[in-house]
């Protein structure tokens, strides 16, 4: 049985800021609310007509794949996580290998939202461990501002999300000490509907549904969050799951040499770095940048810390995410 390690991070963000003022000219918002409920200063929104979702995961995945130092050539499989993909079918994944012009590789699309990143590392890690494949490339990318509520009605939920991509290439790693240690994942089906999109879709409502009704009052084709619920849940199974991977180690917080939450709400981050008493050097946050980008937060936040001399060979790497679904998880990695 063999390991992986992460060989290659790469990360790519539109240049379009949105900063909380840009936010208050067409919502009922400001800046102050925005800061102190979620941190966030500014977030990036593509353009239309420029990006997309699989567009944007390809520049991730091609610095990742330089980074690793291999030819795009050795990737054997991709795995493609996001909430937001081109099309309602089929998924971005396939989209990858055609336009990084891969051989017939596989492609597997994730639909794990914020956990989407942590779920992939996750498969990526099993093929690898188990000799299946050798590079295995992992791409979160969302592009969530066309499919925003923009008005004051959406504000509780449209003021946290961003765009942009973050990718790692997992390779096989013959030190049984070094790279992926463990990796835990969650669910809880039961509040799917308090964190989601329920329209279109097959089964409550679809787009001649949508179209049928012209109602100027559905909003059941934008997210809708119980922001408060999610919260209450996120801080203690944010917790649980960080501890499950620790001990499943031998290990405890205090060893940890670099936590990446995935990048919700920074004082939810905040909560977790009080609650395990981590130093500010222990946690990485880039949500005031970029805001919540689901499945792509984690890895941005990784590619940052590490493009930052943060994470040094032998590090703890901790990687922890909660969202719709609910699902959860994480990763333990010795770097
Ligand atoms: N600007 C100004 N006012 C606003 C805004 C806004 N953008 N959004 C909501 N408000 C108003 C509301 O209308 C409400 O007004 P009212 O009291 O007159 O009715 C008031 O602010 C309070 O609204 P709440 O929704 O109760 O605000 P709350 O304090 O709960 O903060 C927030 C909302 C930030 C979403 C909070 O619940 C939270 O942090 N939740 C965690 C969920 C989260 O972080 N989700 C991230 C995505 S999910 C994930 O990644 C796991």
């Amino acid at each position: 049985m063999y390991n992986s390690r992460i060989s290659g991070l790469g990360f790519y963000v539109p240049e379009n800021v949105v900063t909380n003022d840009d936010l208050s000219k067409v919502m009922d918002t400001n800046d102050e609310w925005i800061q102190e409920r979620t941190g966030i200063k500014e977030r990036r929104h593509v353009v239309k007509g420029t990006d997309t979702t699989t567009s944007m995961g390809v520049k991730a995945a091609q610095k990742a794949i330089e980074r690793a130092g291999i030819a795009k050539e050795e990737i054997d499989f991709i795995v493609f996580a996001t909430l937001s993909p081109d099309y309602y079918f089929p998924g971005p994944g396939v989209l990858v290998q055609r336009d990084l012009g891969l051989d017939t590789v596989g492609a597997l699309d994730i639909r794990n939202q914020c956990s989407g990143f942590v779920y992939g590392i996750s498969v990526a890690d099993q093929y690898i461990k188990s000799g299946m494949y050798k590079n295995v490339l992992v791409i979160g990318s969302e592009l969530h501002s066309h499919g925003l509520d923009m008005t004051t009605r959406g504000r509780g939920v449209s003021v946290i999300f961003g765009d942009g991509a973050g990718a790692a290439v997992l390779t096989r790693e013959e030190d049984s000490s070094k790279g992926i240690l463990s990796t835990h994942l969650h669910s809880e089906g039961q509040h799917a509907e308090e964190l989601s999109l329920i329209a279109p879709g097959m089964g409550k409502r679809w787009v001649t549904d949508i179209i049928e009704d012209n109602d100027p009052e559905d909003t059941s084709y934008f997210p809708y969050m119980n922001g408060q619920f999610v919260f209450k849940n996120a801080v203690v199974r944010f917790s649980e799951v960080i501890m499950e991977g620790l001990q499943k180690n031998a290990l405890s917080p205090q060893n940890i040499d670099m936590l990446i939450p995935h990048q919700a709400n920074l004082r939810i981050s905040q909560f977790i770095q009080k609650k395990f008493g981590l130093g500010d050097d222990q946690v990485f946050n880039n949500i005031m940048k970029y805001g919540n980008t689901t499945a792509a937060s984690i890895p941005i936040a990784l590619t940052e810390a590490w493009e930052e001399g943060k994470i040094k060979e032998g590090d703890l790497v901790v990687l922890a995410a909660f969202g719709s679904g609910f699902t959860w998880g994480s990763v333990i990695i010795r770097w």
